[in-house]
Formats: structure tokens, C-alpha cells, sequence
């Protein structure tokens, strides 16, 4: 039988914990894959990550081969066929993902960097933790041997509720929503295309309201995220961890005829994303885990406003980011690094009586760590 050597970084955390079974349950790589599952997280709370390592035993799940929790990226990364890179602080009420740039970048300096030293040849990245896309341009720029096509930033969750809502709008299943995607920024000016979708093969603006489409929708699916966290008092998890599951299947199976999907990936220059920016673009894969992004779509005046906007906010990060991305600035990053996993402790370990640091306490994943 086939094996996958899989990495979750962040591994205490709530994304972790509703994301971990599912994958050892087979529902990520298929029936027919068995996996060694690889527990990430920092030094600091890695006892934590045995808990979930003993109850990952304890399910009994006939395709994990084996399951391990280390601190020491050298263990974890050896091999890797995906790392899934979901550990990072998470952002709070009030506050935009964009917030965590600074906080989370430096990160994912040292992750990109032990993707490259560690992982398998083959290996591919999935990048979860926020703003995602800047931190999967920043792992991306550390890991300079492996190449671009092999980075992904998470989008589907996006996507996901992008159809959900529409469909309920429309009074159709969700199954009957395709071609809805996501271009750009896992941010406030994502933009999910509705001009391009089909509902039950119909245009989306001959079964709904246009202008709810133009403004209400896309507003509710940028603001999804936020009005988790104020309702939950903690980010999305279960949600975060279909989409997880999602994305890496649809890097692994074809995508169905007439249908497309949606993740992040490093632009090749098409549909004028400056080359190198990690954009959300339409998809599809012949299931090797590789993708093709879907070429000649029209985009009108108003979807090209809309991926512009979304665009010039990635390049924005970007430039926040700038000494991330060379690796001159090594031994600046490395001190903080060091800062940054003493501060993810701080949140992952911190019982202080207030709601949203306790709240963090206890998840510690895209979150926590
Ligand atoms: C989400 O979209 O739910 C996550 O990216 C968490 C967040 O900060 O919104």
C-alpha cells in the first residue's frame, strides 16, 4: 500500500484537533493510503501534542501506519511528502489577519527553511496560518531549492463559504454551485467570482439578486471569518479543517469536468498577478498533486476592479515583509524566531481571566503555535 509522510505543524491546536483524525481516517489522501502522521509544534507545549499523539493511538485507525510529535523540525520534516503548516498566533476580535504579519512572518521563515532542509524531494506545502498568503510567500523565499509550483496557501475556506451561501440563496445544494472561486487575498478584499460560476448551470445573476451579489455577498464571505470570532470567541477550526481536507484533495484527484477550485499559489505572471506574489487563482489538477491554473477566463471590468484591489493588497504585504524575503536579514531572523516561539508560548500557555488570551490557551494551533 501507498504511505504519505504528512507534517501539522501547530499540532495542539483546535484547527489541529478537528483536523488530525480526518486525515488518519483516510479522508485527506484516500482508502488506499496509509499514513505517517508527524505532530509539529514548539518546544514549549510539545507535551501537550503527545496528549493528542496518545488519542490519535487510541482511535485505532487501520491507515496510520505510525504517529509521532516532535519540537525538532529535523525529525518531524524528514521525508515529507506534504507539510501542512497551520501552526502560527491567531487574529482576535477587532482585528484583520493582515494584523498578524510581523507577528506570524518570521515563522515561517524557519518553516520554509526546514521544508528545504528536511522534506522530501517531492514534497508539497500548504500554508494555513494568517495572513497566508504573505506567510507562504515568506516560506516560499526561505526554501529557494524546491520549487514554485510545490506552495499553496489555504483559499478553500473561502471558497467553500462562498458556495454555501450562494446555494442557500439560491435554494440549491451546494453540490449544484460550481466554478465559484476565490482570486487573490485571504483577506478583506478577497473576491469570490461569481461571473464565471453556474448555478444548476445557470449564471448566479439569473437566479439571484445582481446587486446582492455584487455588494452583500461578497462583503459576507470577506467578513466570514471575523463573524466566526466574535460569535465563537476563537477563529474557525472545524470549518478551517474541511477546508484543509478539501484543498489537498483536490491536489490529489482530478478535478471534475466543469468544475474549477480554488487555492493560493505562486503567480506565473497570468492574469497580470505580478509573477512571484502568492495569489488565489481558478484551478484544476489532473490529481498528482500538482495544479494548472485555468487559462483564458473573461473577467469583466468589475471582477478585474475587484482582483486588482485584492492584488495590490498582497503586494502591499509583501513590501511589510521585504527583509523576510532576503536571506541576508538570516541572523536578525533567527533572534526572532526565537522571540516569536516565546510569545506563541505566551499565548499557548497564558490562563490570564481574560476570555480571548484563555480562548487561545486552549486551542494553540493556527492559533497557539
Ligand atoms: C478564517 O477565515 O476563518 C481564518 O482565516 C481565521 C481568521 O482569522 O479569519
Amino acid at each position: 500500500m501507498k504511505e504519505v509522510k504528512v507534517v501539522v505543524t501547530g499540532a495542539i491546536g483546535q484547527v489541529a484537533y478537528a483536523l488530525l483524525p480526518r486525515i488518519a481516517a483516510g479522508e485527506m489522501f484516500g482508502a488506499d493510503v496509509e499514513i505517517d502522521l508527524r505532530l509539529s509544534d514548539i518546544p514549549q507545549v510539545i507535551e501537550r501534542a503527545k496528549g493528542v499523539l496518545m488519542e490519535l493511538e487510541d482511535g485505532a485507525f487501520p491507515l496510520l501506519a505510525r504517529v509521532s510529535a516532535s519540537a525538532d523540525r529535523a525529525e518531524t520534516h524528514a521525508g515529507a511528502d506534504w507539510v501542512l503548516l497551520v501552526g502560527s498566533v491567531p487574529r482576535g476580535p477587532g482585528m484583520e489577519r493582515g494584523d498578524l504579519i510581523r507577528k506570524n512572518g518570521p515563522i515561517f521563515v524557519e518553516e520554509g527553511k526546514a521544508v528545504a532542509q528536511h522534506a522530501s524531494g517531492e514534497v508539497r506545502v500548504v500554508v494555513v496560518g494568517n495572513p497566508c498568503n504573505t506567510n507562504c510567500l515568506i516560506a516560499r523565499a526561505n526554501a529557494p531549492s524546491v520549487p514554485d509550483d510545490r506552495w499553496t496557501a489555504l483559499t478553500r475556506l473561502d471558497q467553500n463559504r462562498a458556495r454555501a451561501l450562494l446555494a442557500a440563496k439560491a435554494g440549491a445544494r451546494v453540490r449544484d454551485v460550481k466554478k465559484l472561486v476565490i482570486w487573490g487575498n485571504h483577506s478583506a478584499t478577497l473576491y469570490p467570482d461569481f461571473t464565471n460560476a453556474t448555478v444548476n448551470g445557470k449564471r448566479p445573476v439569473s437566479v439571484v439578486d445582481r446587486s446582492w451579489l455584487k455588494a452583500g455577498f461578497i462583503e459576507e464571505v470577506q467578513q466570514r471569518g471575523a463573524a466566526v470570532i466574535s460569535a465563537r470567541g476563537a477563529s474557525s477550526a472545524l470549518s478551517a479543517a474541511q477546508a484543509i481536507v478539501d484543498h489537498v484533495r483536490s491536489l490529489v484527484r482530478p478535478t471534475p469536468r466543469g468544475d474549477w477550485f480554488s487555492a493560493a499559489v505562486v503567480s506565473d505572471g497570468s492574469y497580470d498577478v505580478p509573477r512571484g506574489l502568492v495569489s488565489s487563482f481558478p484551478l484544476t489538477s489532473k490529481g498528482d498533486g500538482g495544479y494548472e491554473i485555468v487559462p483564458g477566463i473573461k473577467l469583466n471590468a468589475f471582477a478585474t476592479s475587484k482582483v486588482a484591489a485584492s492584488v495590490a493588497d498582497l503586494a502591499r504585504e509583501r513590501e511589510l515583509v521585504a527583509d523576510l524575503l532576503a536571506s541576508a536579514s538570516e541572523p536578525a531572523m533567527v533572534a526572532q524566531a526565537t522571540e516569536q516561539q516565546e510569545a506563541l508560548a505566551a499565548v499557548a500557555t497564558d490562563d490570564q481571566p481574560d476570555d480571548w488570551r484563555r480562548a487561545s490557551s486552549e486551542r494553540g494551533a493556527r492559533e497557539g503555535s
